[in-house]
């Protein structure tokens, strides 16, 4: 263990995506303040280095936020880590202005959060897998100030355990494949893409499919396409064709900071509008110009009576069969789900994700967790997990709370804001050094 691992934490953050990148920007803020509260803090992060959906850095693919909603803006508008300080720095500000786009390609945004981690990287311990946080085994809960997180090193130092009196876990979306279909050499969720479609001989790719209609869908298939002249693909489409996301001024709304209040203090019938009215914002949705150029890319084929891009609609995947070196792909169709084969020699499932699940990281800590009549954790609003009283300890999550805080839970959206509650109510909370039981913050409502 490093010395810099050594002492108990007063946050340490589980993942370091851009929720738990834009949590140390605050907490970066709050040290130069120069406030008496100072927080101490740990990032662990299992990829060797910074990484935001690398197999998914297509090369025109763009941010589907406005570049304002950065790691600090919305919290802090004169941070020195929002998106226009990182243009100034690298000395593009006067270009970007004039190209006149709210939405940066991903590839510039990743260079922006490379940049932002790069000046908190002191905080952060990459190649560090969190296996699971606990208790120490020598207390009773009631007198546990600190949580042990049991760290595997990829770098080869083995298990280590780091002691932490809130953990902040913000692991992410849990990449989702059809039912009953395992992922193998030629068979690849979009999470993994890039990687490997670089590992793969382009040659050997002359027929190939991408199942789902949400944004990852829809930039796989325009990239085979334009990446492999020689391939036909199939693109495999649940519904009638690509519908497009709305991000139109009413309906982003919803992405609002004050949204989340919206959401969490509402009643059931207002959680449940968010859902039924603006899904369509995020689900199963692609943007316009992504829809519009798979189309002229079909319709200019069509014109020169070529066929290399075609659509399978109202059809699903349902199985896959691996026969020798061959991948055939059985697909439903229809309402009656009428059987078709589709023999490929890559299938890429953008089949979407599911919620950010931290039950297998908290293991004998779950018992304290509380869970509404859904079996769904309580969430308080300053995105606390309810526990019991005899656990001390904050557990916050970043991510995983859909049913509680809308739709922004997985997003970049809120992120400065949510960062910065976080930060108030760890401070709120922090026991001072020399007094015997912690400050609790005032819980807001509790849902289910
Ligand atoms: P994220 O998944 O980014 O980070 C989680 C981190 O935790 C990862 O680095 C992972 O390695 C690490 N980790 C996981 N388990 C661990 C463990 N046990 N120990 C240690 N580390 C662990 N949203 C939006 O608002 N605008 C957008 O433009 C986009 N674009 C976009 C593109 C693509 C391709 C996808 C798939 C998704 C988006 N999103 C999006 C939604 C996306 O959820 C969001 O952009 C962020 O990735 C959320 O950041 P997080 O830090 O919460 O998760
Ligand atoms: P998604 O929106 O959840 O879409 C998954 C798609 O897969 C749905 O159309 C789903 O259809 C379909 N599907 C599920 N099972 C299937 C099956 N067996 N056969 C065929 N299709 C099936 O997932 P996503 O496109 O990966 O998007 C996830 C998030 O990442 C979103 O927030 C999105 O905005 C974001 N994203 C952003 C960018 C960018 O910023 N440029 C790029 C990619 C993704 P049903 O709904 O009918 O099940």
């Amino acid at each position: 263990m490093s010395d810099r691992e050594s002492g108990t934490y007063d946050v340490v953050g589980i993942g370091f995506g851009p929720s738990n990148l834009s949590l140390a920007v605050a907490l970066e803020e709050h040290r130069a303040n120069g406030t008496e509260n100072q927080i101490s803090s740990l990032f662990l992060e299992r990829q060797a280095s910074f990484g935001w959906h690398r197999n998914m850095l297509l090369p025109s693919a763009t941010m589907q936020i406005s570049f304002l909603k950065d790691l600090a803006t919305f919290r802090n508008p004169t941070s020195s880590f929002s998106f226009i300080a990182y243009l100034h720095a690298v000395g593009r500000l006067p270009q970007f202005v004039n190209n006149q786009d709210f939405f940066p390609t991903r590839q510039e945004f990743h260079q922006y959060l490379e940049w932002a981690q790069a000046r908190v990287a002191e905080r952060v311990a990459y190649g560090s897998e969190v296996r699971s946080i606990r208790l120490p085994s020598d207390a009773e809960p009631e007198r546990a100030d600190h949580l042990r997180v049991e760290v595997v090193d990829a770098t080869g130092r083995g298990v280590r355990t780091i002691e932490a009196r809130n953990v902040v876990i913000s692991t992410g979306l849990v990449p989702s494949m059809p039912e009953g279909v395992e992922r193998d050499e030629r068979v690849w969720h979009s999470s993994e893409f890039l990687e490997r479609f670089r590992r793969t001989d382009p040659r050997e790719l002359c027929r190939v499919a991408v199942a789902g209609a949400g944004q990852s869908a829809a930039e796989i298939a325009r990239f085979l396409y334009d990446e492999l002249p020689h391939a036909e693909v199939y693109a495999v489409v649940p519904s009638y064709g690509y519908s497009i996301a709305d991000d139109s001024p009413f309906a982003n709304q919803i992405f609002d900071p004050s949204a989340v209040d919206d959401y969490y203090f509402g009643t059931e019938q207002t959680r449940d509008a968010f859902w039924r009215y603006h899904s369509n914002t995020n689900y199963s949705v692609v943007d316009d110009d992504v829809i519009r150029g798979l189309y002229r890319r079909w319709y200019d084929d069509e014109v020169r009576g070529v066929r290399r891009l075609e659509f399978l609609n109202l059809t699903r995947v349902a199985d896959v069969k691996r026969l020798g070196a061959e991948t055939r792909v059985i697909l439903h169709k229809g309402p009656d789900a009428e059987v078709r084969e589709l023999a490929v020699d890559a299938l890429v499932c953008a089949t979407g994700y599911d919620a950010m699940e931290p039950t297998g990281l908290l293991g004998d800590l779950d018992r304290f967790c509380l869970r509404g009549e859904a079996g769904r954790y309580r969430v308080e609003r300053d995105y606390r997990i309810a526990t019991a009283p005899e656990l001390r300890c904050g557990i916050y999550l970043q991510g995983g709370t859909e049913h509680t805080h809308g739709l922004t839970s997985s997003l970049l959206s809120n992120l400065a804001m949510r960062s910065g509650e976080i930060l108030d109510s760890i401070v709120a909370r922090r026991v001072p050094r020399d007094a015997g039981s912690p400050v609790l913050a005032k819980a807001g409502g509790e849902l289910g």
